[in-house]
């Protein structure tokens, strides 16, 4: 049976999380299966809008299961948060969440590790979302330091160790951060709490998807941020910590490479970033600004600006070929509604000569000339279109050019924040 992933192809906030809910529809099983609390999905339904940092965007349906697989960094507060704003909707999880039993957890030691090594970087900062991400991977790899949801069933090895990581982290936080400190009896008990509200959904969750593969359910793996933001692959530094490909897939959930089916790459209309980093086709002063307050384009974790820009095919080509897309949904192409014409960077020169693949380098990528090419706008608006074929022509031809420029058929395209928002071609 089907397993799907869908990833995003830009920086992040493509519409993941509107295209996730709308595959969900047809899906039994969504997984989330990299990053944390750093992701910012939005789903909105009718008037309501929600937005999941943790849970799978799959949740708001019925008969669909959920899971946060071993690749996630786990921050308890905030999932417990979630699940408690769903069951206040009438949305109850039981039965429906599984959590990796090997997921990391996140402690507010790594909230305060990320921002100090962020305020102490100064100028050179990532941006990061400071909810503690770099730093809980780092334990992750590092070992000695990091916890599982399992070590947590074993009460007294769990209080002991947590004791020898705090104070280890307190030292920490006395040389490099503003001083707090954390008394280690206090979090133990904290984190037991959340334990014991979390264990009815704590499991083996990869021998659980595997189970479900074979029984023929239809899974949905849901990425979170982006390929460009992508640990390897994307705009390191300026990158979050986990791999946020189509190729992480399969290592942070735990399905074998034979599982795979179908991949499904989400490209906004145009380019967005949060954060620090390259941005070739960067729009500054007005044109960037209004293209974010038509858009929306602030951050749905931390409410940050998002930096805009015109649609960077080069880029996209690159995420495509990376990840192995199958086709691509399209996303906000509403917001472009009102802009004639529309540029789209087809090419990149540095030094004079045309670059031919993707840099590695920030500080060459920093530097590239975007080549554009100019496509006609259509002035007329989209939000109530339901078929392709009653597009206006020129989006139509939009569509077209990206998928020129991509090699890859679009699929779905999203015309509006909402659910039936969106044309099936
Ligand atoms: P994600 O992180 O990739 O899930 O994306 P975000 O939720 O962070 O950001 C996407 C934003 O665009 C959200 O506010 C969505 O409600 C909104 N959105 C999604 N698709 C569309 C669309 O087709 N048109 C418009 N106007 N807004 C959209
Ligand atoms: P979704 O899932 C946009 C960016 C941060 C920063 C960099 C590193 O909503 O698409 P981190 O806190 O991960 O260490 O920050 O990554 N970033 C995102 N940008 N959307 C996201 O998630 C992001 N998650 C991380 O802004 O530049
Ligand atoms: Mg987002």
């Amino acid at each position: 049976m089907p397993v799907t992933v869908v990833v995003g192809l830009q920086w992040g906030d493509e519409g993941k999380g509107k295209i996730v809910d709308s595959l969900a529809r047809t899906s039994d099983v969504v997984v989330r299966f990299q990053g944390g609390a750093n992701a910012g999905h939005t789903v909105v339904v009718g008037e309501q809008e929600v937005i999941f940092h943790l849970l799978p965007a799959g949740v708001l349906h019925e008969g669909v299961e959920n899971v946060i697989a071993n690749g996630l960094v786990v921050d308890p507060a905030t999932l417990l948060g979630e699940i408690d704003a769903l069951s206040k909707l009438g949305l109850s999880l039981s039965g429906k969440l599984f959590l990796s039993d090997r997921a990391h957890i996140v402690f507010p030691y790594h909230r305060w590790q990320d921002k100090a090594t962020e305020s102490r970087a100064g100028e050179a900062q990532l941006g990061t979302t400071r909810r503690g991400i770099g730093p809980a991977y780092s334990d992750k790899v590092i070992r000695h330091t990091a916890f599982r949801f399992c070590d947590l069933f074993d009460e007294s090895s769990f209080r002991k160790r947590l004791e020898r990581v705090v104070s280890e982290k307190n030292r920490w936080q006395e040389f490099f951060g503003d001083g707090e400190s954390i008394l280690a009896k206090e979090l133990a008990d904290e984190y037991l709490d959340y334990f014991g509200r979390l264990k009815e959904y704590i499991c083996d969750t990869s021998s659980l998807l595997r189970d479900r593969d074979s029984s023929g359910k239809r899974i949905l793996l849901e990425g979170a941020h982006g390929t460009l933001l992508d640990v390897d692959f994307g705009t390191y530094p300026y990158v979050t910590s986990s791999n946020c490909t189509a190729l992480g897939a399969l290592q942070g959930s735990g399905l074998p490479l034979k599982t795979m089916t179908e991949s499904i790459g989400v490209l906004k209309a145009y380019s967005t970033r949060v954060g620090s980093g390259p941005f070739p086709t960067e729009l500054e002063g007005k044109d960037g600004e209004w293209l974010r307050e038509r858009g929306r384009e602030y951050g749905a974790t931390t409410g940050r600006p998002r930096r805009c820009g015109w649609f960077d095919a080069v880029a996209a080509r690159y995420a495509i070929e990376l990840n192995g897309i199958d086709r691509i949904a399209l996303t906000k192409l509403d917001v472009l509604d009102q802009v004639d014409p529309i540029r789209v960077c087809t090419s990149y020169t540095s030094e004079g000569s045309e670059v031919s693949s993707f840099p590695a380098e920030a500080r060459v990528l920093e530097k590239v000339e975007p080549g554009y090419v100019d496509v006609a706008g259509w002035t007329k608006a989209t939000p109530d279109v339901t078929r392709f074929e009653d597009l206006p022509p020129q989006a139509q031809g939009y569509v077209r050019r990206l998928e020129d420029q991509t090699g890859a058929p679009v699929s779905l395209i999203s015309v509006g924040r909402k659910r039936d928002q969106i044309i099936h071609r």
